[in-house]
């Protein structure tokens, strides 16, 4: 039989591009700031994970320049063989103090945190308790485990209780309930005190994925765990430098007994390079940045708050939210991109979500807050989501 090899390619394409599924991708001449030039034209931001602008401050950038030079430009090696510099530990170190656990466990991405560390805490004979909105990354991890999954619906306790206990019945050896701290499609927060509570009564591990919590909810911006004032207690909170931080880099904290694990367990962790000192650097001061200056948490939700009240008063639909992501659920896929270059035109850059990363019916362009934008900028924001929700008929 003769085959076309790819011609699978340009169908796949062409039928996203046909519903409206393609991303079209936009590029940033300049760094990532609360105002940027993005293909050639100067917008305000509001469609980046930088919440606290810290990509863009003078320490965190002095300090990844100033180890280039005592220990060059890349590691050498994964982490594991040859890869780990001092610089690598003393982040560590001062993260799991920063958090209030034992220990933390750095990787290349909070994506390879997912992926490589879901398969190890769970195989054949266990359980993987999931909320139905998690983060395409926790699918991934949790499908490259042999373990039987159950899902609850969407931060639904009484849910998640007969599920833990329906597993716990059937008797499986370890069971793993796992959801996102901030949901990242819809801003919410996980009712993460309940699910330990409940986690206790059948022996269950508790993982979450507090990428958009980092740097951002919590006291100081410590994460989920400070947010509930239950610090220690999940036996795995795993996060990104990627976001809040204004870095990149994954993160496990918790117990010295889970650094130990993971450190040995973790295929991603274990077979891909490590972080440039440059990075493992930044990280650190983007740590210390954030233990010594609270006015970066203090800034984003002064703005988010300002402007999800604002967006609701226009009458727009935003959810759940809870957090600085605030979506504007416009339905249709068309009409949220139509709106995102809409807004482009005007000067606002804020992105379109659409199927599969949402429901079909409910695109969107997710605004993300920044604790670097002025009043001024929020409110020219503002009046563009007012004017042209009006014109799309939105509102
Ligand atoms: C909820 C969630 N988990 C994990 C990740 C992956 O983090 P990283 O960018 O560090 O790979 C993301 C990033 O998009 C995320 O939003």
């Amino acid at each position: 039989m003769m085959r076309d090899a790819n011609a699978f390619m340009k169908d796949e394409y062409n039928e996203l591009v046909k519903n409206g599924f393609d991303w079209k991708i936009r590029i940033l001449q300049g760094p990532s700031a609360p105002v940027c030039n993005v293909d050639g034209k100067e917008v305000i931001m509001l469609c980046s994970n930088n919440y606290l602008n810290l990509s863009n401050h003078p320490r965190i950038i002095n300090a990844a320049k100033e180890i280039l030079d005592t220990h060059g430009a890349g590691s050498g090696s994964v982490r594991a063989i040859a890869g780990t510099m001092d610089i690598h530990i003393q982040a560590e170190k001062e993260l799991a103090k920063f958090k209030g656990t034992e220990s933390a466990l750095i990787y290349q991405t909070g994506f390879a945190v997912n992926a490589g560390l879901i398969p190890q805490l769970v195989g054949k004979g266990d359980v993987i308790i999931s909320d139905e909105l998690n983060h395409g990354s926790i699918i991934d991890g949790v499908r490259l485990t042999k373990a039987d999954r159950m899902v609850f619906a969407h931060n639904d306790m009484g849910e998640c209780e007969k599920v833990l206990h329906e597993a716990d019945k059937k008797g499986y050896r370890r069971i793993l309930v796992i959801t996102d701290a901030v949901f990242s499609m819809d801003g919410d927060i996980a009712q993460m005190d309940k699910i330990v509570k409940l986690a206790a009564e059948v022996g269950a591990m508790t993982y979450v994925d507090d990428a958009h919590g980092e740097g951002v909810i919590g006291p100081g911006g410590r994460g989920i765990g400070a947010h509930y004032g239950i610090e220690g207690k999940i036996d795995v909170e795993m996060g990104t430098f990627s976001k809040a931080y204004g870095v990149v880099g994954g993160l496990a904290a918790g117990s010295q007994d889970l650094y130990n694990f993971a450190l040995n367990k973790s295929r991603t962790w274990l077979l891909s390079g490590s972080h440039p000192p440059q990075v493992a650097a930044a990280q650190l001061e983007a740590i210390r940045v954030l233990e010594e200056e609270p006015q970066h948490v203090k800034n984003l939700w002064d703005n988010t708050n300002y402007f999800k009240k604002e967006l609701v008063g226009m009458g727009f639909d935003c959810g759940h939210s809870e957090s600085p992501i605030t979506p504007v659920i416009c339905g249709e896929s068309h009409l949220a991109k139509k709106l995102s270059d809409r807004m482009y035109e005007e000067g606002i850059f804020a992105l379109p979500i659409v199927f599969p990363m949402v429901a079909r019916d409910k695109a969107r362009i997710r605004t993300m807050m920044n604790a670097g934008l002025t009043r001024e900028h929020l409110d020219k924001a503002l009046a563009a989501f007012e004017k042209l929700g009006k014109e799309l008929k939105i509102i």
